[in-house]
């Protein structure tokens, strides 16, 4: 790959994947980053690589559901490999307001599943980036492999379910060169606080209360997002055509139990003026609708394919994203713009 597009560069898992690609992997090739800038989207996550790579990055703010645009920007730049980020992402915003979840994440996947098939002579390498919550819900026990069924619970997932079934069927049907990967919920610097670790962190930091869904009892299986990057390059470059991977982190925990271990890092690295524990501050607040109990990944394939495995564990990945957020305060004031605020009203009060 010598021109890769990246859908949704400037979210928080595709920026830390163009930082990777650039800094630290082995790609020599350009990046085009295509991203149409929602509430979600921030070009500031990558002004340090807009400076230090002014050749290798390109960025194009515009929006995968526009057609023309895109087949423009296949052939202006040459594309012969794309890693496809770009979706709208957040379960609670799917269930207020699906309709942008259907545009982006099933219309805009088929334009993009599109454009490459009509350059199929060019031979360009697609990547779809998915997620585990397209299995539903698994109980007390067991894990989610390449082969569970699909049982999507919110509009979400059921988007993302979509347009895994696209990208499968562009593969088996027209013979595009394609792999999948569904990953389990990442964590780490540059996530928009609306999802739950940055919201802990950040209320946190402000003894504001930290609200948790239900009983707190739901599981998710955290994953770093340098190792979850990491992956995706590995699968990108040795994955088999037509194949799907799982990516998991090894990091179960409750929620509770998650935000009290962030809790208890921020009361020892920034102690409240009062020298109040920040665990008084949690709330029960109501529940999420269809809100899945638990999920878990079994990553095999991937250990035994491409030798891959997650490197941090959770509770140094969560003192480091905890570090993050404490180091970048100015990163987070501009952040937290008048759509974060009005999220955050609507959803909690
Ligand atoms: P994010 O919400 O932080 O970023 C999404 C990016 O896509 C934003 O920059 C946004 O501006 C861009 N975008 C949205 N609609 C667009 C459109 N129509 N055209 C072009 N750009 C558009 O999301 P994220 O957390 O970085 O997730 C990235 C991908 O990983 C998504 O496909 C998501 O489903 C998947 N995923 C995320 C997680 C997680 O824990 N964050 C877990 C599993 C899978
Ligand atoms: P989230 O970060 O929204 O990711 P996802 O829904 O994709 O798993 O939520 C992670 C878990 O945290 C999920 O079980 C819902 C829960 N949660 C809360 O308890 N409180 C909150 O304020 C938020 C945003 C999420």
């Amino acid at each position: 790959m010598k021109n890769m597009l990246i859908t949704g560069g400037c979210g928080f898992i595709g920026s830390n994947f163009i930082r990777y690609l650039l800094k630290e992997s082995d790609y020599t090739g350009r990046i085009i980053n295509l991203d149409k800038l929602t509430y979600a989207g921030n070009p500031e996550n990558l002004a340090d690589v807009q400076k230090e790579y002014p050749k290798r990055y390109i960025f194009i703010q515009a929006d995968i559901c526009d057609e023309p645009r895109v087949g423009e920007i296949f052939d202006s730049y040459r594309i012969d490999g794309i890693c496809h980020f770009a979706a709208e992402s957040h379960v609670d915003r799917s269930i207020v307001k699906p309709d942008a979840f259907i545009q982006t994440n099933i219309v805009g996947t088929f334009n993009l599943l599109e454009a490459a098939r009509s350059r199929l002579g060019q031979t360009i390498r697609f990547h779809h980036i998915s997620t585990d919550e397209v299995y539903g819900s698994l109980g007390k026990d067991g894990y989610f492999t390449e082969t569970t069924s699909y049982q999507p619970n919110s509009p979400y997932s059921a988007s993302k379910a979509s347009s895994d079934h696209l990208v499968r069927a562009y593969h088996k049907t027209y013979g595009l060169p394609v792999t999948i990967s569904n990953c389990s919920n990442n964590y780490g610097p540059y996530q928009f606080p609306e999802k739950l670790i940055p919201l802990i962190v950040l209320n946190g930091m402000e003894g504001k209360s930290l609200p948790v869904y239900g009983d707190g009892q739901n599981v998710r299986d955290w994953l770093y997002v340098k190792d979850h990057c990491v992956a995706v390059w590995m699968i990108m470059k040795h994955g088999k055509n037509g194949e799907t991977y799982n990516i998991g982190g090894d990091g179960e925990m409750a929620n509770l139990k998650l935000v009290e271990m962030i809790c208890d890092i921020l009361d020892e690295t920034n102690p409240l003026s009062d020298r109040r524990s920040r665990r008084d501050l949690i709330e029960f607040v109501k529940d999420r609708p269809g809100h899945d109990l638990r999920y878990a990944i079994d990553y095999s394939k991937l250990k035994q394919d491409l030798k891959w495995h997650p490197e941090v564990t959770l509770e140094t990945g969560i003192r480091e994203t905890v570090n993050w957020y404490l180091q970048n305060r100015s990163w987070i004031d501009r952040v937290k713009s008048g759509e974060y605020q009005t999220w955050i009203k609507t959803h909690y009060c």
